[in-house]
């Protein structure tokens, strides 16, 4: 059994922290989003695993290099444009080599990891296994509809009418039949060419399509809320442990990790919450559901349910929350006049202000 991870994609929907990052690598309680599931592969006994990139290539190779980090072996496949999941299975054909695989999107976080899934699979033997969930906004997802004892009836790709609530989670279990019925399909509505409508074909073709309920929590962090809401999901298992360096006036309360190498001066962080290494936190307050990535300085400040990206400068600003900031960006007060909000702000950001109502 190998393991295919999705890893291309443009990520339009975090921009502007895409223009210069990959979607999976940005972090959940400082750890990159694709981790997690290299490591949830791993677990369920997976060692060979190809990795789909596309303009984020070079990126992802030099995250994840070699895999050893993760005891597993690595083979990166560019895609050569983001033509569609099942385009990503055709490519990867070569590594694939005729066995069966886990595919598994590379932004997609899952509770408890995929070994039961990959247990059942090799057990029952169906052609293709699905992973399925209830979600409140269905049109955002590969639909799939049941019948009374459960079997899959159709599947079908985010629909502007949905006809059932059971959302495809980003992790599939396939037999090489899929390739088969990925060359047979045409291109959908958006362009691409979607697993939903191959694993449709296997279904009208009579072959065993699985389906199962995840019962635990399954995020898609395409977007900034679903992203802090993975955050505050991923912390909230958090154990405490303090490596780095607290004057006598600081503290820290609740499942908070302070990484080796951060010093925090007369501040106070209420967890679950992390500090990065190398991070400096000087008169500040920490609130829970934020992870403050390495080599951040934050002076004279206040931060909640917030992800800070390495290196970020935050200085005389009273109260973040709900915020994500990229790499090296700077928020902070000034004293010129006139007195005026100054921005640089990329393509696609945005801000919120709060204060000074006309
Ligand atoms: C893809 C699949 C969709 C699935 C979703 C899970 O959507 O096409 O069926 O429900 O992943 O994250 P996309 O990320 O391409 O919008």
């Amino acid at each position: 059994m190998r393991a295919l991870v999705l890893a291309g994609g443009s990520g339009s929907r975090l921009r502007p922290i895409t223009h210069t990052s990959a979607k999976q690598l940005v972090p959940v309680a400082n750890k990159p989003i694709l981790f997690y599931g290299l490591e949830q592969i791993r677990d369920a006994g997976i060692t060979e695993v190809g990795i789909i990139t596309g303009d984020t290539g070079a990126e992802i190779r030099a995250a994840v290099g070699d895999g050893s980090a993760f005891g597993i072996t690595t083979t990166f496949i560019p895609q050569d444009a983001p033509k569609g999941l099942a385009h990503a299975v055709l490519t990867a054909e070569e590594f694939l080599g005729g066995d069966d695989f886990v595919m598994f999107l590379g932004d997609n976080l899952i509770e408890g990891g995929i070994r039961h899934v990959v247990e059942a699979f090799e057990r029952d033997a169906p052609a293709a296994q699905l992973l399925l969930k209830r979600v409140p906004d269905p049109h955002r997802f590969g639909i799939a509809v049941l019948d009374a004892e459960g079997a899959i009836v159709r599947l079908v790709e985010k629909p502007k009418d949905p006809p059932s609530d059971l959302a495809l989670v980003g992790v599939y279990l396939f037999t090489p039949a899929i390739l088969d019925a990925a060359r047979r399909i045409e291109p959908s509505w958006r362009g691409e060419l979607e697993i939903t409508d191959a694993i449709q074909l296997l279904v009208e073709e009579g072959r065993s399509v699985r389906a199962s309920t995840v019962e635990g929590w399954w995020l898609d962090t395409g977007k900034k809320d679903e992203l802090l809401e993975a955050n505050r999901i991923v912390l909230t298992g958090l154990r405490g442990r303090v490596d780095g360096e607290l004057d006598a006036a600081s503290s820290v309360t609740d499942d908070v990790v302070v990484e080796a190498g951060a010093r925090l001066v007369r501040s106070t962080v209420r967890g679950p919450a992390v500090i990065g290494a190398g991070a400096h936190l000087e008169d500040v307050h920490v609130g829970p559901f934020t992870s403050v990535a390495a080599d951040c300085r934050l002076e004279r400040c206040e931060v909640e349910y917030s992800v800070l990206m390495e290196r970020c400068e935050i200085t005389d600003v009273p109260r973040l929350e709900g915020s994500l900031l990229g790499r090296d960006v700077r928020v902070g007060r000034t004293e010129r006049r006139p007195a005026a909000h100054r921005l640089l702000l990329g393509d696609h950001a945005q801000v919120e202000i709060s204060e000074g109502r006309l």
